[in-house]
């Protein structure tokens, strides 16, 4: 958590059937194969400390500590004019990626601690930048959490990112509350604390947006899926 001086209280391989298979005759050439050194002439030059991970971290709680990738952050804080004022459901290393003036943790308690004295003052800075814990019920509502201080006039503009669950009830009332949402056009791989991609994801997801700048939002995110209005910008 930064303090900005005001009053804060914050993977599986494909496995195929068994296949019963005659003894390969050892010829020379076979003999040659399975005993030489081997090479690769395309060796590759991947980081493996920074290779996804294919499924599941073993033993990982999944889905509370997925992080951001960058280039969703970078699209969010453009939409929201360059600065993202709040994230209230964050780590120390998530906010590397982040970088919200101000985060919250779980130390903090994003359900607990007043939202308004954790913005910025100035009005244009006053912006929040979302993707909640997703077990049990902490998604509904941190979802109805973010829509009600937007109606009360808490930040002036926002987006939070969620799985595409358009049959839950938090997800509607996003869709009649937000200015706009993006349904993304792939699955995102989000990342892990360690910040390796983590390919499991078996949902798409959207991002919904809250505010007076539907170009901003648009042009930010055309590049992710597709962007629908969803109320007149007054
Ligand atoms: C899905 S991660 C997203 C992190 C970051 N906001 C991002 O976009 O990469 C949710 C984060 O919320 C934190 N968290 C869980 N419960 C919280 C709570 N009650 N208050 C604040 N943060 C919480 C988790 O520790 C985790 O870092």
């Amino acid at each position: 958590m930064l303090d900005i001086g005001q009053p804060m209280g914050y993977h599986y391989l494909h496995k195929e059937p068994q296949r019963l298979l005659a003894p390969l005759p050892l010829t020379p050439s076979l003999l040659m194969a399975v005993t030489s050194p081997l090479t690769c002439p395309m060796a590759s030059t991947a980081n493996a400390n920074r290779l996804a991970y294919v499924g599941k971290v073993p033993g990982a709680r999944d889905s509370d500590s997925w992080f951001t990738p960058a280039v969703y952050v970078d699209s969010a804080r453009d939409a929201l004019g360059g600065i993202i004022g709040l994230d209230p459901f964050s780590s120390d290393a998530a906010n590397e990626v982040v970088d919200a003036v101000t985060h919250l943790t779980v130390a903090d308690d994003a359900f607990a601690t007043p939202w308004a004295p954790c913005l910025p003052r100035n009005k244009t800075l006053k912006t929040v930048w979302m993707n909640p814990p997703y077990s049990g019920k902490l998604c509904r509502d941190a979802v109805n959490l973010f829509i009600d201080q937007y109606a009360a006039g808490t930040f002036t503009a926002g987006v939070f990112l969620v799985n595409n669950s358009t049959e839950t009830s938090w997800f509607q009332r996003a869709m009649a509350s937000a200015t706009a949402v993006c349904f993304t056009n792939h699955r995102i791989a989000f990342w892990n604390a360690d910040g390796k991609a983590q390919s499991g994801n078996t949902r798409g997801q959207a991002f919904f947006y809250f505010g007076n700048n539907l170009t901003a939002f648009r042009n930010a995110f055309t590049a992710h899926g597709t962007v629908v209005a969803l109320q007149e910008v007054l």
